[in-house]
């Protein structure tokens, strides 16, 4: 038997009180009979059954309680927790009955109902017992109801919106995109990359910053605060910048999201936007939708994986998750990076005059920075019944294009750049991707063309907009080991817990 815990007690309990009442019950009802129809005068019959009452529970109790426990009342036993409990209920209540009857039987001289009390007692037993456990079955299903339909609290006008690791590539175009339509934002990053990202809007009205570590709780509950929607871009970005340090990547990317997301839920949050990649499908042949199945290459793509899991088990009803699987983004934001295929390419063959392709053979869906945010909009403004709980790849089929066409369309545009087949690199990526149902589903349609995203990469460096394509601060996995990045992101958090604890010392 499991250990007896405070709500097996109560059973029993009730258990007891059922069946020391059922066979009161059924030596009133003998009474009755006794006085009022086979007209006896005899009195003392009443003490005499008060009698056989006391000495009969302390055999009836014990006996009837182990037989229910034999039954699997108190332990849920498998028959008792299936759907034919009412079945089990009569089966054990008969047999202590019966039991019961027969110990009156073995030991006349300690209990000797007479035997048409067992059978009234039995008769009241069966119904109470049986109705004891519907009853209870049914407040169960009341209560739990209730907590389903418990509204969290309710935030404000639906037009506050937290974008965490917004001063980021796809968060500093999404940023004026969300301040022009009107919404309030609260922006919670670390900045690794600085301010210049979001100079353009840092001193709009509507802009609120908190400048810390996601990886705090008390930071994430600050920020969530009369929000409506929170959409999370935060994290370690691409397969070089989560190879550097695995447990970090962990920690960034999956842990922090469940955390971030269950104070989301608490928070009463209506709709949770998660930016996902494509590189979760990794490496395949097919042209790959929502519903294929996954084949990750790197840990950056098992933390999107881990990532979209854990949220899809905190979704519910009033907590809807959106995981957008962004496809390779190119084209100018506040934060342009020069990590990423077409940029990189380009850049190359603008300043170096060479298009070093690796891997040509390699297919993958691209979407411009602008639209990626685009992607982000329509979903805040989507009715939250179309996309509760959904999976959508971002980008549009008409970009799936192999690096090696977009070596030679860069070439068509800078013609003088050499293009360099330089087979295969260690990038085992490879995939086609499907993007009809956020076209079909928000009427999606991507403003920019990869062509376009080029031309726009090449004003920008030949304007002297992009100084130096190779700095550090334009390529994840360069600033964070070339530069403090790592360090600032290894040391934010200790350093924070190092604070509370001496907070926590000079208060003592
Ligand atoms: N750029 C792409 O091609 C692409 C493709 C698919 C998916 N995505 C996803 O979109 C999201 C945004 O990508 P991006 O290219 O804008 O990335 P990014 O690296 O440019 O921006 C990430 C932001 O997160 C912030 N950040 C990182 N760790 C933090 C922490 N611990 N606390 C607070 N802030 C922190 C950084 O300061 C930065 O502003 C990411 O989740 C990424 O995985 C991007």
């Amino acid at each position: 038997m499991k250990v007896l815990n405070r709500e097996i007690l109560v059973r029993v309990l009730a258990d007891a009180v059922l069946l020391s009442a059922s066979y009161a019950l059924a030596l009133l009802t003998r009474l009755f009979v006794v006085f009022y129809v086979e007209k006896s005068q005899d009195i003392s019959l009443v003490q005499g059954y008060v009698d056989i009452y006391l000495r009969s529970l302390p055999i009836l109790l014990p006996l009837g309680i182990a037989v229910f426990a034999l039954f699997g009342f108190y332990t849920k036993g498998r028959a008792y927790a299936s759907r034919y409990k009412v079945l089990v209920v009569v089966q054990a209540v008969t047999l202590s009955f019966l039991l019961f009857g027969f110990l009156g039987f073995l030991l006349p001289q300690h209990v000797n109902p007479p035997r048409s009390v067992v059978f009234i007692a039995w008769a009241f037993a069966l119904p109470l017992i049986i109705l004891a456990r519907l009853w209870s079955d049914f407040w169960k299903r009341l209560a739990i109801a209730e907590v389903i339909t418990y509204e969290r609290p309710k935030a404000n006008s639906g037009k506050n919106v937290l974008v965490i690791g917004g001063a980021g590539y796809i968060g500093s175009a999404l940023l004026p995109k969300l301040l022009e339509r009107g919404y309030k934002v609260r922006l919670l990053d670390l900045l690794l990359y600085g301010k210049e990202p979001i100079q353009g809007v840092i001193n709009h009205p509507h802009l609120e910053i908190i400048q810390a570590d996601f990886r705090q709780v008390d930071k994430v509950v600050e920020a969530m605060q009369g929000m409506d929607t929170v959409v999370h871009l935060g994290g370690l970005v691409g397969d070089p910048a989560c190879a550097v340090d695995e447990n970090l990547t962990i920690e960034i990317n999956l842990m922090a999201t469940r955390m971030i997301a269950e104070v989301a839920k608490g928070f009463g949050i209506s709709k949770f936007i998660f930016a996902s990649t494509c590189s979760v499908y990794g490496a395949s042949d097919q042209i790959l939708d929502e519903r294929s199945s996954l084949n990750p290459v790197s840990l950056y793509a098992r933390s999107k994986i881990a990532s979209e899991r854990v949220l899809a088990m905190l979704a519910d009803e009033q907590f809807a998750v959106v995981n957008l699987r962004f496809g390779t983004i190119y084209g100018l934001s506040g934060r342009t990076r020069f990590d990423l295929v077409v940029n990189l390419l380009t850049a190359k063959a603008v300043v170096d005059g060479k298009i070093t392709v690796f891997g040509g053979d390699q297919w993958r869906p691209f979407v411009h920075v602008d639209d990626a945010a685009l992607a982000v909009l329509k979903v805040i403004e989507a009715p939250v019944e179309l996309v509760r709980n959904q999976i959508f790849n971002v980008g549009s089929n008409e970009q799936n294009m192999t690096l090696g066409q977009v070596g030679e369309l860069i070439q068509r545009i800078i013609p003088s750049a050499e293009l360099i087949d330089s087979g295969r690199d260690g990038d085992r990526r490879n995939y086609r991707v499907d993007f009809s149902k956020i076209r079909k589903t928000l009427d999606f349609e991507p403003q920019w063309t990869v062509e376009q995203g080029i031309r726009q990469v090449i004003g920008a460096l030949q304007s002297g907009k992009v100084a130096d394509y190779r700095d550090p601060i334009y390529s994840n996995v360069r600033y964070l080991t070339e530069e403090a990045a790592s360090e600032i992101i290894k040391q934010y958090y200790t350093g924070w817990e190092r604070e509370l604890i001496e907070r926590a010392h000079s208060t003592n």
